[in-house]
């Protein structure tokens, strides 16, 4: 029997709440495959879940967070065709990736290319498929718009800005002015959070939510979409945002309000998720994508991996090794 380790989120709390287990690793049941995880990305949403902040379904402790992995094929289900074993892979597992195995869907798995090596294909599952989602399904943006894009610094925002300008759009980034040469970076304007507001974008994607969300509807162009898809303001769920974002869709006026949440997009159009999810390791094979990795760290440090990641200094991708 094959041993896994797992962080394990023991209650809601801190980071003394992470702990790593030793158990037996899960069969793939069918239609799965069991990853070896190579390296499996760290996320501000698994920081939410611990604290218990998160806005969404969170499981009840104890459980192992991670939405992404890379890693190989070491074990199929029943029906799973024998051929996947050993293929390097990406997956967005939405929970369970900080472990040394993880079973996914097959369906949902994407094969790396050999030209693909190292980790960076981790960074893709969450952060950039969350970002093709906003741009091309909800706010479905047009080459020359104006977008503007709050907490662009961060590991959405900085997706966000990447694949809009790659699709031509005209990206503006709210960002610590710290931050503004990594918008620039990313082909970007820089906007200082205090002046966000008159900025009249085309489309605006907000994770702030509260004033900010109000303020981002409010200086949105005539027939603009504001997307929302976070509430880091928020200490708990919002309802009130929520409401909103419908009542705003709802009035006559020619602009749109929508929340967008990738989990529940992963359970209603896997096929659709997959199919982003490989075109966008083909970007990234093809050298179009520069996911930055900040950090590397063992599997046995969760909570310092939770600490990087919390750590606004540094930019980019924590990932952990198992
Ligand atoms: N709905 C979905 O499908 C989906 C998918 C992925 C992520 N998310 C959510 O999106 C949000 C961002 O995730 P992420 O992984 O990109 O996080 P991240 O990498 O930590 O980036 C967050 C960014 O937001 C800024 N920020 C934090 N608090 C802020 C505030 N109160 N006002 C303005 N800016 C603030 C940060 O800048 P400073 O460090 O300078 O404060 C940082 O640049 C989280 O709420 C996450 O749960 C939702």
């Amino acid at each position: 029997m094959t041993r896994r380790r797992r962080v394990v989120i023991t209650r809601l709390g801190g980071p003394e709440v992470l702990r790593v287990d030793t158990d037996d690793a899960p069969r793939p049941g069918p239609g799965q495959v069991r990853i070896r995880v190579a390296a499996a990305g760290v996320a501000r949403a698994d920081l939410l879940m611990r604290a218990g902040r998160y806005p969404g379904r969170t499981p009840t402790p104890p459980f192992t967070p991670g939405w992404d992995a890379t890693g190989v094929v070491d074990a199929v289900g029943p029906d799973v065709p024998a051929r996947w074993r050993d293929r390097r892979v990406v997956a967005l597992t939405l929970t369970g990736g900080h472990a040394s195995h993880v079973c996914a869907p097959a369906a949902g798995v994407v094969e790396l290319p050999d030209t693909l090596q190292g980790y960076a294909a981790a960074c893709l599952p969450l952060n950039y498929v969350t970002a093709y989602e906003l741009l091309h399904q909800v706010a479905r943006v047009r080459p020359g718009e104006r977008v503007l894009v709050h907490g662009a610094a961060g590991g959405v925002g900085t997706a966000l800005l990447e694949l809009g300008h790659l699709h031509g759009a005209e990206m503006h980034g709210v960002a610590a002015p710290r931050d503004h040469p990594l918008i620039e970076e990313y082909g970007a304007e820089p906007v200082h959070r205090a002046r966000a507001g008159p900025t009249r974008a085309d489309v605006v994607f907000d994770m702030v939510g509260g004033v900010t969300l109000r303020d981002s509807w409010r200086s949105l162009h005539p027939a603009g979409r504001l997307v929302s898809y976070g509430f880091l303001a928020s200490r708990a769920s919002p309802p009130g945002d929520l409401l909103r974002l419908r009542l705003w869709d709802a009035l006559p006026n020619g602009r749109h309000a929508a929340f967008y949440r990738l989990s529940s997009s992963a359970r209603r159009h896997p096929e659709r998720i997959r199919a982003t999810l490989e075109r966008l390791v083909g970007k990234l094979a093809e050298g179009r994508l520069r996911p930055r990795i900040t950090a590397c760290i063992p599997l046995d440090e969760p909570a310092k991996a939770h600490l990087a990641t919390d750590d606004g200094a540094s930019r980019g991708k924590v990932l952990l090794l198992p």
